[in-house]
């Protein structure tokens, strides 16, 4: 047995992958656009022309191929196989043959792994490291793989005290066996299908639909990759940034949460670091 699968059998890891998989039958050129735009927004850029683009926990895949789209030349990877797999299948599906996609698999914590990587124009790892099971240690090696004058984009989730701790639990009792995935399941998958229905009828449009305009992602598979997503670590947005400050770079872009979800950030790696 592997590490991911000894992990995923002691209850201690999500399967991400799985969910990806099924996530993959709802991309199409809509998704895709979005999850472009998410990038070009977030980084400032109307391309990525010439740029190389490392995708840290690609997941699906979508947003290496969105970059891939935007004219970067794209590496990504993933601790999961089936997140691996998934993307594979996406660069079979839109860009079969193209020598300027890599996708393999690796980790975060793999500081060997990271260092034969080389140096990226733009890192992007998207809520991604504080599923890895030591977030400190992947935000520190993922500062490692940006060029001089080069961005690190990174999604963290937001530090809410006792809720935060509390939906670690529920996390960790999704993970523990069938039976904690399906307590879990029972109460909050109606609870959040309700919430939406309400969200519907006060705002008189369909927020199921809208949230696809969000990333590109789909509603159903991120309340899965929501109650399942562990190992689940966060912090507050000023920790974040004064963590990456201390490496050598400048925030250059921030979108917070109020809630439990992600913090956004954009940093510059300095010239003379
Ligand atoms: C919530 S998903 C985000 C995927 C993608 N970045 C996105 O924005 O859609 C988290 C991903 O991180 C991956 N992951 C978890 N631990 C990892 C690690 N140590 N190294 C690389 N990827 C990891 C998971 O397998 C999963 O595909």
């Amino acid at each position: 047995m592997n590490d991911f699968a000894e992990e995923v059998s002691r209850g201690g890891r999500f399967e991400f992958g799985r969910n990806w998989r099924a996530f993959l039958a709802t991309v199409d050129e809509e998704r895709i656009a979005e999850a472009g735009l998410s990038l070009r927004k977030m980084l400032g850029v109307g391309d990525l022309e010439g740029r190389s683009f490392l995708d840290v926990g690609s997941g699906s895949g979508l947003f290496s191929l969105a970059a891939r789209r935007l004219g970067a030349r794209v590496h990504s990877f993933d601790y999961d196989p089936q997140s691996v797999a998934c993307a594979r299948e996406l660069k079979s599906k839109y860009l079969p043959g193209d020598q300027s996609w890599t996708v393999e698999q690796g980790s975060a914590l793999d500081e060997k792994y990271l260092e034969s990587l080389g140096e990226y124009d733009i890192t992007y790892s998207w809520g991604v490291l504080h599923h890895t099971g030591d977030m400190w240690k992947a935000l520190g090696n993922v500062c490692r793989t940006v060029k001089k004058d080069g961005k690190l984009f990174i999604a963290i989730y937001n530090d809410k005290g006792m809720r935060s701790r509390l939906w670690r639990r529920i996390k960790q009792a999704y993970c523990s066996g069938t039976a904690g995935r399906l307590a879990v399941c029972g109460i909050f998958l109606p609870y959040f299908f309700l919430r939406t229905c309400l969200a519907c009828l006060a705002a008189g449009r369909n927020v199921f639909a809208d949230y696809g305009r969000e990333r590109g992602m789909s509603v159903f598979h991120d309340w899965s990759d929501w109650l399942g997503g562990y190992p689940y670590e966060y912090a507050n947005a000023e920790e974040i940034v004064n963590f990456i400050e201390q490496r050598g770079y400048t925030l250059t872009r921030i979108k917070t949460t109020e809630y439990l979800g992600n913090n956004q950030f954009v940093f510059t790696r300095k010239v003379g670091k």
